[in-house]
């Protein structure tokens, strides 16, 4: 009895894995491009912008959510990651949870329906194309004295809100208030 309830569990735990292993195939070859930011430069521009405690912190495209979880872990702020990959989200919801992480949440959500109203910081590692589109939302719904991170490519028309870069060889940071 004990061996058929083994077998089955083994059965059912190689089709999860299969699934799992099949989507992050077909997510990384035809999905958007899902690069993270180091950890290194996600501590870097923490330092810099110094998020408050009672901060709501948006990352667009969260992917598996380090951004968030690293600002909730450390600041204390309020987090949420928006992600389109479903696994990603998963992801992200599991190890927040297995971290003990409070205040912290992760959608499954199309960026370009997110509500911006309350967000204080708003991160994004967006391929230029998505950025332009999202710099307009931004504009038009996000609250005046937001702080906008864009990681590794800037915001056309937006100088006049740059308050600081960060700059790298490949990897600057743009700092933006609007
Ligand atoms: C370059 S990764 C950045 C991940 C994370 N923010 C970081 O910095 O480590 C961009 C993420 O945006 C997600 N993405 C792309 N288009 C999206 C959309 N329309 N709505 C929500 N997420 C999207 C991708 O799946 C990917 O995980």
């Amino acid at each position: 009895m004990l061996g058929l309830i083994v077998y089955f569990f083994g059965l059912a735990l190689c089709f999860i894995l299969i699934i799992f292993a099949w989507s992050m195939i077909v997510f990384s070859f035809f999905g958007p491009p899902a690069v993270p930011t180091p950890s290194k430069i996600i501590k870097e521009v923490l330092k810099e912008i110094s998020p408050q405690k009672d901060d709501f912190f948006i990352d667009l495209g969260s992917g598996t959510g380090r951004v968030v979880k690293t600002v909730v872990r450390e600041y204390g702020v309020k987090g949420l990651g928006v992600e389109i990959n479903p696994l990603f989200v998963w992801w992200a919801r599991l190890t927040a949870k297995l971290g003990g992480l409070k205040n912290i949440e992760f959608k499954r959500e199309n960026f370009f329906k997110t509500d911006f109203a309350k967000a204080d910081i708003v991160f994004m590692y967006l391929l230029p194309k998505y950025l332009s589109k999202m710099a307009e939302k931004i504009e038009k719904e996000g609250k005046t004295g937001t702080i906008v991170v864009s990681q590794r490519f800037w915001i056309d028309g937006w100088e006049k809100y740059l308050i600081k870069e960060i700059k790298r060889k490949h990897n600057s940071t743009y700092i933006y208030q609007i």
